[in-house]
């Protein structure tokens, strides 16, 4: 069945520990070997999960401990999946057993081309664990980042309330405390407990390639997720993945009601994009959808089936930002346990569902389309920076103040403008070659940054709240941007954040939710100000800095300032209409409920898919050159 519709992929075990070893070192790896076979057999390719996600009952029996804790001290327990610490060390040699025993059973097998560590790392909150081991290893990590207490103390600023240490063993973890944690703490003991991930990641690559020479190693990360560094333990994979669920997580998201509604059936029309262009970034260019939601799902507040159309929509528009394979979760609905309203290809019974029908059909007009994967650098990069999403979540100062929602603001007022953009980390590499470089709320720059996106000459846009922290979490001596004021000699001087109906008015649009007072130094000009005088957006040669959070009508104004400086040209799209250009090729898709005229997108262009009429959830490609 999965052949006659031109699958060519197959995900399995990603959770099968229980199956895999039923009693501590008694294997049973047969019906594995008889499923790859028959997959093979079928000429399928095979991607195979390593089980760590789900260690089974007798393990957890034999070290309790290994359990994850919560921030209020409770243990999490058996009975679902993701239960352990990072900072096992006992947990961390089983899965080195397991997944050694796996990587040589079936490491060399032909029909395997690609490994998926665990699933989804930090899924069900999951990353910070308050665990003993978790501290212990805590201890060591500050004692390997500072040397000496002292430091430790300095750079925490522990004097203030009497907050000073005398030995690294006295530290503990950031949970518990009877008011606000310390700031520094909290943000140290987040990038700790990324690291914590990335290490787990890391031993599993490297047993996976010693037993599996040549095949790529994926993990799946997930949608609107911070809480580790992508970035930093994407380096030890060939191939980053996401898991693109467009309807449940509108539904679980922060976008406004009417866009909820509206989009119910076809999902954020920027959303996944976002992620796209994210996890792209994240595998220097190679990335896939893992899952794709097929149907109604089981875990957002409301369920909605696709839209006639979506999951096709959903699976171009993740071809046109270059994904090399998207496999929809799941093959079959599962009739039991947790996920059985979870819609797969097939009926519980084993019987063609609508997906299986929309997947035969996205493969055949690929097949026609003769489509190939194209990632071609875009002039404009969002800087995404994980810490920085740390950071604004220990010190909010304004209860929607949220680093992700901000770069989506961002994101979404470019592809409004139809740009296709890259969302790169905050390194020299990321901005060399670009003619316009975002970094808003980017927390703290390093001097390298600052300095190549000086060399690099693109246009910067900066603020709000970024260079607001020093990397120890101080507000920096020379006062905010800090270090950035090497592009623009700004200071922040005050900051406000504002309720909801508390805005400013900034010509027809406003400034909302957070706000900050600007002096202005030498060769900085004010180029919108706001209904009381304030600056609102200055500017500096080819740097601008946005002194507060834009609602659209704002932001759209000024991304055209930064558009038309860069010597970049927006298209005017239409409301529901989405762009991306991708190589040679821009793709067209129609998120509205309505057709759509793109004639003025394609002109005289050869179309290769699709028409200029584009009907609701439609799909449009032409060549450009
Ligand atoms: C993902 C996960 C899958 C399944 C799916 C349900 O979070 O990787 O195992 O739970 O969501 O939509």
């Amino acid at each position: 069945m999965m052949r006659s519709i031109g699958l060519a992929y197959v995900r399995v075990g990603e959770f099968a520990w229980s199956r895999l070893e039923p009693e501590p070192g008694r294997h049973d790896l047969d019906w594995l070997r008889r499923a790859i076979d028959t997959l093979a057999d079928a000429g399928l390719k095979i991607v195979l999960g390593t089980p760590t996600a789900t260690p089974p009952k007798w393990l957890v029996e034999r070290m309790p401990d290994m359990l994850p804790v919560d921030a209020e001290g409770r243990v999490r327990k058996f009975g679902s999946r993701r239960h352990y610490c990072f900072s096992h060390e006992g947990y961390a040699r089983e899965c080195d057993r397991i997944v050694t025993r796996l990587a040589q059973e079936f490491g060399e097998h032909p029909a395997v081309v690609a490994w998926q560590t665990d699933n989804e790392y930090g899924c069900h909150d999951t990353v910070e664990s308050f665990s003993s081991a978790a501290r212990d290893a805590f201890r060591a990590w500050c004692e390997r980042k500072y040397g000496t207490i002292a430091a430790l103390n300095e750079a925490w600023g522990n004097v203030f309330w009497s907050m000073e240490l005398a030995r690294f063993s006295e530290i503990d973890l950031p949970n518990l405390t009877v008011t606000t944690p310390n700031p520094a703490h909290l943000l140290d003991f987040k990038r700790f407990s990324s690291e914590q991930v990335a290490a787990f990641n890391k031993r599993q690559t490297v047993i996976i390639r010693r037993h599996s020479p040549g095949r790529s190693v994926i993990h799946n990360f997930m949608g609107a997720f911070t809480a580790f560094d992508h970035f930093a333990l994407a380096r030890d994979l060939d191939v980053a993945a996401w898991d693109s669920y467009p309807l449940g997580f509108l539904e679980c998201g922060r976008r406004d009601a009417g866009l909820k509604k509206k989009f119910a059936r076809v999902g954020d029309p920027d959303f996944q994009a976002f992620h796209h262009d994210l996890y792209r970034g994240c595998g220097r260019g190679r990335w896939l959808v893992m899952e794709q939601q097929p149907g109604a799902v089981n875990w957002a507040p409301w369920n909605a089936a696709p839209a006639p159309g979506a999951i096709r929509l959903w699976a171009f528009e993740a071809f046109a930002a270059g994904a090399e394979v998207v496999s929809f979760f799941r093959w079959r609905q599962a009739p039991f346990a947790q996920e059985q309203m979870h819609e797969g290809l097939l009926l519980p019974n084993g019987d063609p569902n609508l997906a299986f029908h929309a997947t035969a059909e996205i493969a055949r007009e690929l097949d026609a389309l003769d489509a190939r994967v194209e990632t071609e650098p875009s002039p404009i990069a969002l800087i995404f920076d994980y810490e920085s999403a740390w950071a604004w979540d220990v010190e909010r100062q304004g209860q929607d103040f949220r680093y992700f929602d901000l770069m989506l603001d961002f994101y979404v007022g470019l592809r409004r403008l139809g740009l296709s953009l890259d969302i790169a980390p905050a390194t020299p590499e990321a901005v060399r070659g670009r003619r316009l470089v975002l970094a808003p709320a980017l927390f703290s720059a390093s001097e390298d940054f600052v300095a190549a996106v000086k060399e690099s000459g693109a246009v910067a846009l900066l603020g709000p709240r970024s260079g607001a922290k020093t990397p120890d979490f101080h507000i920096p001596p020379q006062l905010p941007p800090g270090t950035l004021q090497a592009l623009i000699d700004v200071r922040v001087l005050g900051v406000e954040s504002l309720r909801p109906g508390v805005d400013v008015a900034v010509g027809p649009g406003r400034i909302c939710g957070w706000r900050e007072r600007l002096s202005l130094g030498r060769g900085v000009e004010s180029l919108l100000s706001a209904s009381d005088g304030e600056t609102a957006l200055a500017r500096s040669g080819e740097t601008f800095y946005l002194a507060g959070r834009a609602d659209a009508e704002l932001l759209d104004r000024v991304l055209r300032l930064t558009l038309e400086s860069a010597g970049l040209q927006a298209l005017d799209i239409g409301e529901d209409v989405r762009v991306r250009d991708n190589g040679a090729t821009r793709y067209v898709f129609n998120y509205g409920p309505e057709p759509a005229d793109i004639s003025g997108l394609v002109r005289g262009a050869r179309l290769v898919l699709g028409q200029t009429i584009l009907p609701s959830c439609g799909v449009a490609a032409f060549r450009l050159r």
